[in-house]
């Protein structure tokens, strides 16, 4: 298996990551603007195949038109000269004052019908430069105080909002399909659609829910302190898994964007390898962009943007070998056989069995000692775990 990434991997990088220039709350800028057409250029080199970006990341904020347009042929032609793609735009709904207190949801009418304006101009870019997904991160909608927020009528606006650009490229017949991401919280101290569950149960009450899935961030569910892969396979389970972003984050604190694998490593494994052997026959259960959302230190230089960048990738790799090892294993494949893994994929009752023949059967309770069942054996957990973290660590195959 090769360690050079290719345009087969899929990889991309929102323009935002790799242009980030070291700004943080507590100090100005560390690093010089980062122009579209170069980032283009680094990313095709390293063996990325697509580039992300929100309106803002290619033309700030209240750009003129003309100045809009020549950043779009600008990224037009680095696209042509290095076959790199935009499989996903999005929109930000975060940074210009107006939107302090959201987009969809601010409760200002006059700012949400802007919102709605702004995001349906991208979604026609969008559509002309063939990206299939438009995520929608919403980090502004939200609030901090309980009292300021009618969260039903938010819920309802966003419904709203939704909706409407359902309509919009069902009637444009554009090829593409919405991304929600959670986020629990910052910049605003609570976000609406704070995890993967509220994302995906909100979808459910939409107008046209099977255009619209989700884009979960390593970083996001675990700043909830949830498991990521665990809400990832439900993701899956749903059909709802739209679009990744890849990350790392240690625990419980402000959003890290470190490189993929430098937060919780042992869950990152499980992610590829649930990504790549989590389909129902042991084959890819996502085949769409591995996408890093990062953010490469402020301490580091132009050098230190593209190491991290390479990183990211690398490390995938290096997760997708070390994963194929550990299921090629025999000794895995016992171990996995023994603690009945593959046991929860049989139907608890019989086929065509109802809840009469299950009150019948006696063995399944009256007859069952359930004190005496398991007769001092365990499952054999603890063993399972340490083969795959000896395969993670390389100690093994
Ligand atoms: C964040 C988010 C964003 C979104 C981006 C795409 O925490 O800042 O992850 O980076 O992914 O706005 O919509
Ligand atoms: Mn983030
Ligand atoms: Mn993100």
């Amino acid at each position: 298996m090769s360690l050079t990434p290719t345009r087969d991997d899929k990889f991309s990088f929102g323009l935002w990551t790799i242009g980030y220039n070291g700004t943080d709350p507590f100090g100005g800028p560390t690093r010089a603007p980062l122009d579209v057409v170069h980032a283009v250029e680094k990313l095709s080199e390293l063996g990325a195949y697509g580039l992300t970006f929100h309106d803002d990341d290619l033309f700030a904020f209240g750009s003129t038109d003309a100045e809009r347009q020549n950043q779009i042929d600008r990224l037009k032609q680095a696209l042509a000269d290095t076959g790199l793609v935009v499989p996903m735009v999005t929109t930000n709904l975060f940074s210009a004052p107006v939107f302090k207190d959201g987009g969809f949801t601010s409760n200002d009418r006059a700012v949400r019908r802007f919102a709605l304006r702004k995001v349906l101009r991208n979604i026609d870019l969008a559509a002309e430069l063939g990206a299939k997904t438009f995520v929608m991160w919403g980090g502004r909608e939200g609030a901090e105080y309980d009292a300021a927020k009618d969260v039903q009528a938010a819920l309802e606006r966003y419904r709203e909002a939704v909706n409407l650009l359902g309509q919009y490229v069902t009637d444009k017949g554009y090829d593409i399909r919405f991304a929600i991401e959670p986020k629990p919280n910052e910049p605003r101290g609570d976000i609406l659609l704070p995890t993967l569950g509220h994302a995906l149960a909100f979808i459910e009450t939409l107008e046209r829910p099977e255009l619209v899935g989700i884009n979960p961030e390593v970083g996001h569910e675990q700043m909830a302190g949830l498991n990521f892969t665990a809400g990832i396979a439900q993701a899956l389970y749903q059909g709802k898994l739209f679009h990744i972003d890849l990350n790392g984050q240690r625990g419980i604190k402000y959003d890290q964007d470190l490189v993929f694998g430098h937060g919780d490593l042992q869950n990152a494994f499980s992610l590829v390898d649930l990504l790549e052997n989590g389909g129902p026959n042991g084959g890819p259960a996502y085949d769409g962009p591995r996408h890093f959302d990062y953010k490469p230190s402020r301490t580091e230089d132009e050098s230190g943007v593209w190491d991290s960048a390479a990183a990211n990738m690398r490390t995938y790799l290096l997760l997708k070998e070390r994963a194929a090892a550990f299921r090629a294993d025999p000794e895995v494949q016992e171990a996995l056989k023994s603690a009945r893994v593959d046991e929860l994929s049989t139907p608890t009752l019989g086929e065509g069995e109802n809840y009469d023949q299950l009150l019948a059967d006696r063995s399944s309770f009256e007859d069952f000692d359930a004190n005496a069942y398991f007769n001092g054996k365990g499952f054999g957990f603890v063993r399972l775990q340490q083969l795959m973290l000896e395969h993670l660590l390389g100690a093994r195959g």
